[in-house]
């Protein structure tokens, strides 16, 4: 619900309140956020001019301005900064007007959050030049989220911007922490604390999409903020591409936090009359920690973000060739994986990288996507017709943005490819990225997937993106390749809505909101180890729900790291995420368990994927739980990483349940009550030896 009284603009979801005012001199001030304070809002302005540096002296600087921007009175990181006509940077804006709509409107280009209600729109009028900012506001109650971004103006003369921030958020010294998600490749999101301290603390990446290392969510905590309790700030942002965030401590302990576009190397010119769109924020407030804070995000992205058609409908169980064969397979040799996974439940098939041009290594080939006959003699259209007469579905593996040196594609068009004369070509994994600006190359790629798609014989494509963007042409480039790969997506997820897209970047290394906006999961690593795994999809649960995020059995020793894992515990950890498996069935000694797999997991994926999710523990044993929304139903998993002699368990205490219900184990005839597995807890039994799991499926006696 959006409210004006006075001169306040009251924002309010089931639990919080986020609150603007417009103070005495004009300026639009951001009240409050936080849990409900219902409607009596103390006057912030003469708090704020407590801070001013003279007292006779008029100064933004204490003040909590909603969108700061730069050159006048307010010294600290502003939210927009722009170059006028004259040179100069001064801008500085006042409150003109707003509108409450009954929905929030969409972004013109970039993908954004669907409506879930009313949204407010603020204008702010810039006093020395003719430029308009407008401030958008969506509510989205039952999820507690807050959905905001800004729109400029030029009106009335050609602008330079050179920092244009989605929005920014004003606490108090209170909020004085930080947790982020930070890696790398094969270690993506990792759980990050930082205290922070005077100064700017900044995340965020410049390498043209949201990266490996430092994923757009972070959140903003008050000390002793747990799982379960504390007041948490969790933000993320609805993009692809080069991102920050920076939060800075004033020198009065105040927190400002900015998020959107990297205005590292960016730039954009806006000519006379156009209008320059930031992407979409989001923000939610929990007072019950960390938990609280990610169901809220768990919750909005499987009803707002995610695509409406893919959200709710089943995913199939997969299995995927790249582990199983990497390069080197015959068609033949493809059909056994087939027919084995066909006999044990696997629903589809997904063919990966090197079925294209010559491609026997990673050194080739990319743009050339016609069949590399010497391994499929007929062609994607055979392989794919032996696999649907088998009774699955068929996938396909692209790098749509890539181009390699060595390709057809790149004879043809060198100058498609994104480099910079007289220097060597910088290439990653071997190859260069397709100049996704260019409106022939975006022809060309949707093309592609027309060769492809049309025929309906293609259920599900995996859609990957092996190297960052380098030599970028010019300042704002990567913010163009971003739009280019958006109205790419755009074009082709329009013409094939049925198509389960699966977004993909050298593992998770595009793991954002505005790549959910498409692909409703995304491969979440290329780290397939279970243990590692713990730490990448806890991580990555911080702001992601379980429906989007991949996660296949494969073989052991594990690939990346060498490790020895049972198949149980590779299961176990699997079946947490969108599952699927990506191993030789041939060579798989334990083949036999996988239809015991396929069934256990069909019976708790309702689950995972569409209940809440509670990380009860994170130490020597990891465990997670997912609850169905009405409590009835519970799945919960216990890994113990090393094996510590002669002590008894812990017992870990569940979440989310109804205490007065009695909920009977795995089928069997042992039963607890709901008040007893939260209050005492559950103590997990782990078979003897390092990395065992132990899986619960808890359901509600009913009464009869
Ligand atoms: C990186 C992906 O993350 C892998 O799953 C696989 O598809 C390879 N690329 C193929 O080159």
């Amino acid at each position: 619900m959006i409210r004006k009284t006075e001169n306040y603009f009251i924002l309010e979801t089931k639990n919080t309140q986020y609150i603007l005012e417009i103070d005495a001199e004009n300026k639009l001030v951001q009240n409050y956020y936080g849990a409900k304070i219902n409607d009596y809002i103390p006057n912030r302005s003469h708090v704020c001019s407590f801070f001013c540096v003279e007292k006779n002296e008029k100064s933004d600087e204490g003040k909590n301005i909603e969108y700061p921007t730069f050159g006048h009175t307010d010294f600290r990181t502003p939210a927009f900064s722009c170059e006028l006509p004259d040179g100069s940077c001064v801008t500085d804006f006042e409150y003109s007007d707003y509108k409450i709509l009954d929905k929030k409107r969409s972004l013109e280009i970039m993908p954004c959050a669907r409506s879930g209600g009313e949204s407010l729109i603020i204008t702010l009028k810039c006093k020395n030049a003719p430029i308009r900012i407008e401030l958008m506001y969506a509510v989205y109650e039952d999820c507690d989220v807050i959905v905001k971004n800004a729109a400029i103006f030029a009106d009335g003369e050609d602008i330079l911007i050179d920092t244009a921030f989605s929005q920014s958020l004003s606490l108090s010294p209170e909020y004085d922490n930080v947790c982020y998600l930070a890696g790398a490749w094969a270690r993506e999101r990792h759980v990050q604390h930082q205290k922070l301290g005077y100064g700017i603390f900044e995340i965020g990446e410049a390498r043209g999409t949201s990266g490996h290392n430092l994923n757009p969510f972070f959140a903003l905590y008050k000390n002793g903020a747990t799982e379960t309790c504390g007041e948490v700030i969790g933000v993320n942002l609805i993009y692809s591409g080069s991102h920050a965030a920076k939060i800075e401590t004033d020198r009065f302990g105040g927190v400002r936090a900015l998020n959107g576009i990297n205005p590292f190397n960016f730039r954009k010119k806006l000519n006379k009359g156009e209008k320059f769109e930031t992407p979409e924020a989001v923000l939610t407030y929990s007072a019950q920690g960390f938990g609280k804070m990610s169901r809220n995000f768990h919750d909005f992205i499987n009803e707002y973000i995610i695509p409406a058609k893919w959200a709710k409908k089943e995913r199939p169980v997969l299995i995927n060739n790249w582990e199983a064969t990497y390069f080197s397979f015959t068609e033949e040799k493809l059909l056994e994986i087939a027919r084995m996974a066909k006999e044990l439940g696997i629903e589809l098939f997904v063919l990966d990288d090197g079925w294209f041009g010559k491609r026997d290594l990673d050194n080739c080939s990319l743009g050339d996507w016609t069949p590399h006959l010497k391994k499929l003699p007929k062609g994607i259209d055979g392989i794919a017709d032996k696999v649907l007469e088998k009774g699955m579905k068929f996938g396909l593996w692209f790098e749509p943005e890539m181009i390699s040196e060595d390709s057809d594609l790149f004879r043809a068009h060198p100058d498609w490819a994104i480099v910079t004369d007289n220097l060597t070509p910088s290439k990653g994994r071997c190859q260069l990225v397709l100049d996704l600006t260019r409106s022939d190359v975006q022809d060309f790629i949707v093309s592609v997937f027309d060769r492809y798609l049309v025929g309906g014989k293609i259920s599900y494509v995996k859609w990957d993106m092996n190297r960052y963007l380098s030599d970028v042409p010019r300042k704002g480039y990567c913010h163009e390749y971003t739009l280019g790969l958006y109205s790419v997506l755009n074009r082709i997820f329009k013409k094939y809505p049925d198509v389960l897209f699966e977004g993909c970047s050298g593992g998770g290394g595009r793991f954002d909101l505005g790549m959910l906006c498409y692909f409703p999961q995304i491969w979440t690593s290329d780290d397939t180890d279970a243990v590692e795994r713990l730490k990448i999809q806890n991580g990555t649960s911080f702001a992601y729900p379980l429906s989007c995020m991949s996660a296949h059995v494969t073989i052991t020793p594990n690939h990346q790291t060498g490790r020895v894992c049972d198949m149980d515990t590779r299961f176990a950890v699997a079946c947490f995420g969108v599952f699927g498996y990506e191993l030789d069935l041939a060579k798989e000694p334990e083949r036999e368990k996988i239809k015991t797999q396929i069934e256990f997991y069909k019976q708790i994926k309702e689950i995972t994927l569409q209940g809440d999710f509670y990380r009860l523990s994170d130490g020597n044993v990891f465990s997670f739980q997912a609850v169905s929304k009405d409590k009835s139903e519970s799945a919960v998993l216990f890994v113990k990483q090393l094996s510590v002699p002669n002590v008894i368990e812990k017992a870990v205490r569940l979440q989310g349940l109804k205490e007065d219900s009695i909920y009977f184990v795995n089928g069997s005839g042992v039963s607890f009550s709901g008040a007893d597995l939260m209050n005492r807890g559950f103590t997990p039994e782990f078979a003897q030896g390092d990395y065992k799991a132990q899986l619960l499926v808890l359901k509600e006696k009913k009464e009869k």
